[in-house]
């Protein structure tokens, strides 16, 4: 496959939706071509089971949710992330396999087993940009979001401080190999930074993965 899977990763309000303007600018920049999409969604079918699970409105036991989570995940890599590595496209994606294992695995350690079953029909991230920030600036930055656009928050954003700490944590988890090294595909970019650092930040990762690639 010619083009490359990169994703965002990171609690609420971390700021993937703002760096993504900057990211395809920069490849635009450069003439590549990209494909920005997000998880849960991206295709109909994914974009239909986000509704349900990101709504408050169902009362769907742990385990339905790391399954649904996946099912639209494999749709996705499938009918949408696959086609378009394949056109030499690189595709900025918004969450990933990282995801669930960092926001279910607490609530549903069985999330472990689904990925593994899933592996066949997923990939493996080229890159894993994680904006770490704090469960702290996550709130702060929820509710000035919440009071600006006038948006109540999701079932995971209503979570609250000690989960969305649980959840960092498994990030920062995953982002070590056996080792206690970071991962040779993750980037750890310091969130809490000003949005200019941060794109800063990111564009010498990008500079620096696309040199090696
Ligand atoms: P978003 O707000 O970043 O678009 O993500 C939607 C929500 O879904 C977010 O609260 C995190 C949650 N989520 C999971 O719990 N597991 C997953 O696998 C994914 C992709 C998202």
């Amino acid at each position: 496959m010619e083009g490359k899977l990169i994703v965002l990763e990171g609690i609420e309000a971390c700021g993937k939706g703002s760096a993504v303007p900057s990211i395809l600018k920069w490849f635009a920049d450069r003439g590549l071509r990209t494909l920005h999409t997000r998880e849960p969604g991206g295709t109909a079918y994914g974009e239909a089971l986000r509704e349900l699970l990101i709504s408050k409105d169902h009362n769907a036991p742990p385990i339905s949710d790391a399954l649904g989570f996946y099912g639209a995940r494999c749709d996705h890599t499938q009918n949408m992330i696959i086609p378009a590595l394949q056109q030499g496209i690189y595709v900025i994606c918004e969450r990933y396999a990282d995801s669930s294992l960092a926001y279910q695995v607490s609530s549903c350690p069985e999330v472990r087993a689904v990925h593994e079953l899933c592996k066949p029909h997923l990939l493996e991230p080229d890159l894993v940009l994680f904006l770490d920030i704090s469960a702290d600036t996550s709130l702060v930055r929820m509710e000035k979001r919440r009071i600006e656009k006038k948006i109540p928050l999701d079932k995971f954003e209503s979570k609250g401080y000690d989960y969305l700490n649980q959840v960092r944590y498994n990030y920062t988890e995953l982002a070590l190999d056996e080792s206690g090294h970071i991962k040779q595909n993750w980037r750890v970019v310091d969130a809490e930074q000003s949005p200019e650092e941060v794109v800063a930040d990111i564009e010498s990762y990008l500079a620096a993965f696309m040199r090696a690639a």
